[in-house]
C-alpha cells in the first residue's frame, strides 16, 4: 500500500513543479468547440511555424479534422509549404535559430501533452519586458526563456511587479536557537504599460484557442475518440430502456 501511495505521489510531483512554482491559470479546452479550434490553427500557422514545427501533421489532416476545406487551406494556412500534403515543417532552419537564439525551437507537436494545457495558456500571457535578457524578454513560467514574446502586438507590453517576501527560519547559532529574517522578491501582478491592439480579454480568448488547438495538435485522434463517445453513450441509453422492458417481461411471472 505504502509502495503504491509513493508512487502515484511520484507521478504527480513532477507536473506540479513543472511550472517551476509559478501559479497557472486554468484554461477551458473544448474539443467540440470548431470555431475555437479554426482560430487556434489560423494563429498557430501564421505566427508559430515561422519558428517551431509541428512535423506530426500534415496540412491537409488538420483541415480534414476541423472542416476546413483544402482550397481553404491552400489559400490561407499554407505560407510555410508548397502542398496541402506537406508536414508543418519551421520555415526557419534549425541551425539559423540555433545562432540566432542560443537554443533551436522545438517541435511543437506534443508540447501540449508533456507541458499541459494550463501551462502553455499561462506561458502566452506571461512574457514581459526585461530590458537586460537579450530578446528584452522574460516569463514567470519559464525564467529566461529565448523566445521572444512573438505576440506583443496583440497583448502589449507588460512588466513583472514584485513584492517582497519575509521568511522567518530557526537557526542554530552557537549552540542556541536564534530567528533570522531573510527577504526575498517574488512575482506579484503584471501590470500594462503598453496597451497592444487587442483587450485583456480577447487577448485572453486568443490564448484559449491557440491552447485547444495545440491540444488537438498533440492527440488529433481525440476528435474522433470524443464523437465516438458521444455516440457509445448515446447507445448506451437506448439499450438501458431496451434491457429495462426486457427484465420487465420476463419476470412478470415470478412473484
Ligand atoms: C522567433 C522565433 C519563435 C517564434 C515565432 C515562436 N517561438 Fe516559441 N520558442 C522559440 C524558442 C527559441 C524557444 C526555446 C526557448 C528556450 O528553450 O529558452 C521557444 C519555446 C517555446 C515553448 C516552450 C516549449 C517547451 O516545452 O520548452 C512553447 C510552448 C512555445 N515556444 C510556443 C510558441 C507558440 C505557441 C508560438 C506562436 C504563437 C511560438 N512559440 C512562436 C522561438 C519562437
Amino acid at each position: 500500500m505504502k509502495k503504491i501511495l509513493i508512487a502515484m505521489l511520484m507521478a504527480v510531483a513532477p507536473a506540479a513543479f513543472a511550472s517551476g512554482g509559478a501559479k497557472l491559470d486554468p484554461v477551458m479546452i473544448d474539443l467540440g468547440d470548431q470555431a475555437s479550434l479554426q482560430n487556434g490553427a489560423r494563429i498557430f500557422v501564421n505566427y508559430c511555424l515561422s519558428c517551431h514545427s509541428a512535423s506530426y501533421m500534415r496540412y491537409n489532416r488538420m483541415g480534414h479534422d476541423l472542416g476546413i476545406s483544402d482550397e481553404l487551406v491552400k489559400e490561407n494556412l499554407l505560407f510555410a509549404a508548397d502542398k496541402v500534403g506537406d508536414l508543418m515543417k519551421a520555415v526557419m532552419p534549425k541551425e539559423d535559430a540555433r545562432d540566432w537564439f542560443g537554443t533551436a525551437p522545438p517541435d511543437l507537436s506534443v508540447t501540449a501533452r508533456s507541458r499541459g494545457a494550463d501551462w502553455i495558456y499561462t506561458y502566452m500571457r506571461s512574457f514581459y519586458r526585461e530590458d537586460k535578457s537579450p530578446s528584452g524578454w522574460n516569463n514567470t513560467v519559464f525564467p529566461h526563456v529565448a523566445m521572444p514574446h512573438v505576440l506583443y502586438e496583440w497583448q502589449g507590453h507588460q512588466r513583472a511587479v514584485l513584492r517582497t517576501e519575509k521568511e522567518t527560519h530557526r537557526v542554530e547559532e552557537d549552540g542556541k536557537s536564534v530567528e533570522k529574517t531573510v527577504e526575498r522578491q517574488v512575482f506579484d501582478r503584471f501590470e500594462l504599460e503598453n496597451p497592444g491592439s487587442m483587450s485583456p480579454q480577447d487577448y485572453d480568448k486568443a490564448m484559449r484557442d491557440l491552447t485547444n488547438f495545440m491540444v488537438y495538435l498533440g492527440e488529433p485522434a481525440r476528435l474522433q475518440r470524443f464523437t465516438v463517445g458521444i455516440y457509445v453513450l448515446i447507445f448506451l441509453a437506448v439499450f438501458l430502456v431496451v434491457a429495462y422492458l426486457l427484465k420487465k417481461e420476463y419476470w412478470k411471472d415470478v412473484h
